[in-house]
């Protein structure tokens, strides 16, 4: 493989689209971050990388509790709003039918097949970045989208986003089995 330099520059990944909810001076606000990840299991923690002016970020703040809603590819639109309008400019408390869970503060967009609902463990304050660190506090799935039990991915047509590429796009073909296909492999 001969490789092209492209400077330094973000790469082109493929990342979740998550929406994230949290209680703002009373009401339900959104944020569409694709920066997001699991960062450990026991107990279960996620982080998110929030820009400094995020008004989900004041609502994480005021109450220690959010969400990460994994929305479907029907929930794009309005995914795309909610990381296009700042709360700080215009009410977001409609896009979605909110409910809420055992925390009681940390509102969940319904129409989104997962929601992940959390407390504020930690906020590490970067120069250009923040991140924001949640325990997880419960985990929700449509159960329409469960085969056997368990959430069924080819079901869930979960949001993705395509970075620098700039657009999203759902699961295609599955390629092989994780912790499977490397059994056999061997360097050369
Ligand atoms: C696809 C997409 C991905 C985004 N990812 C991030 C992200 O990872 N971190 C972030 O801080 N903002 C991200 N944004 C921008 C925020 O969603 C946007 O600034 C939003 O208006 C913030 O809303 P708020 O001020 O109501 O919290 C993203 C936007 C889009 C459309």
């Amino acid at each position: 493989m001969s490789k092209k330099a492209l400077g330094r520059t973000l790469p082109m990944m493929g990342l979740p689209v998550a929406v994230i909810g949290a209680k703002v001076q009373g009401r339900p606000n959104f944020c569409t971050i694709a920066w997001v990840t699991m960062i450990d299991d026991e107990p279960p923690k996620m982080a998110v990388v929030m820009g400094k002016e995020r008004r989900t970020k004041d609502g994480i703040l005021e109450n220690r509790t959010f969400s990460i809603n994994l929305p479907d590819v029907g929930a794009a639109a309005a995914a795309d709003h909610c990381g296009l309008v700042s709360g700080y400019k215009e009410d977001k408390s409609n896009v979605f039918d909110v409910f809420f869970g055992k925390t009681l503060t940390a509102p969940m967009a319904r129409e989104c097949p997962v929601n992940i609902e959390l407390t504020l463990d930690e906020i590490i304050e970067r120069e250009g970045t923040d991140i924001v660190i949640g325990e997880v506090e419960e985990v929700y799935v449509d159960e329409n989208r469960m085969t056997a039990g368990q959430p069924d991915i080819d079901k869930l047509q979960l949001l993705m986003y395509l970075s620098s590429g700039a657009l999203y796009f759902t699961k295609g073909k599955t390629v092989a089995e994780a912790f499977k296909v490397g059994k056999d492999f061997r360097p050369r």
